[in-house]
């Protein structure tokens, strides 16, 4: 059983209301908010205001993904805004050790993110820090790219340094997952399915959380 996550990214932001009342009545246990700052990543999307909204909008855990320079800068204004898990990048932070203490001061659980170049084993001092590992299965900046298949070696790696480190961290996957990759994820290791354009594009999205979950 897989905790879902569907990605704002993708949704309809003149329907927020609609969209997350959708999500609400779902299966899905997170919504994932990605923040990016043009910087990071080539792209800009939404950030601290729309977040604090959406926290009126639903229970659900807000799983907010920093794709932004220096995120250590943020910590107590997503804290703020009601964010549960804080994702910031390893590319990111140059004290990463003193950011994921941070973000766990402010009553959050602490994520990192890794892009797809960089390996699992970079994390192997902090693992026992973290509540989460989000493995970027596409180059960060953008929804429906295709899913980068050297992801599911590295889910296996941070597997093995996971259980045998005896951390408890979670194993996230974002960027395109779809329902045909899911299950083969889940079996590698995985534990929080990200999916944008997969639930958003989808002509029944309660239905395709369903099978998600089910992976
Ligand atoms: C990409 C974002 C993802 C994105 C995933 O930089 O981090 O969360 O929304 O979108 P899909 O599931 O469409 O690949
Ligand atoms: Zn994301």
């Amino acid at each position: 059983m897989a905790i879902v996550a569907p990605s704002f990214l993708s949704a309809n932001f003149l329907q927020l209301q609609e969209e997350c009342d959708k999500i609400n009545t779902s299966e899905a246990e997170w919504y994932h908010l990605d923040v990016m700052d043009g910087s990071f990543v080539p792209n800009i999307s939404f950030g601290i205001p729309v977040i604090a909204a959406l926290r009126k909008a639903t229970k659900k855990v807000l799983d907010v993904h920093l794709m932004i320079v220096e995120p250590e800068k943020y910590i107590a204004a997503f804290a703020d805004a009601g964010a549960n898990v804080l994702t910031v990048h390893l590319e990111a932070s140059v004290h990463l050790h003193r950011t994921i203490q941070q973000i766990k001061q402010h009553g959050m659980k602490a994520g990192v993110a890794l892009n797809p170049h960089t390996p699992v084993s970079l994390l192997q001092d902090v693992i026992t820090d973290l509540d989460l590992v989000c493995l970027m299965s596409v180059n960060p900046g953008f929804g429906g790219q295709k899913f980068i298949e050297r992801t599911y070696q590295k889910v296996r790696d941070l597997k093995a340094m996971i259980v045998n480190s005896g951390s408890n961290c979670l194993i996230e996957i974002d960027g395109g997952v779809t329902l045909d990759n899911a299950k083969k994820l889940t079996d590698a290791g995985a534990d929080v399915l990200v999916a944008g354009n997969t639930v958003f594009a989808s002509p029944d999205p309660l239905e395709t959380i369903r099978l998600l979950r089910l992976a």
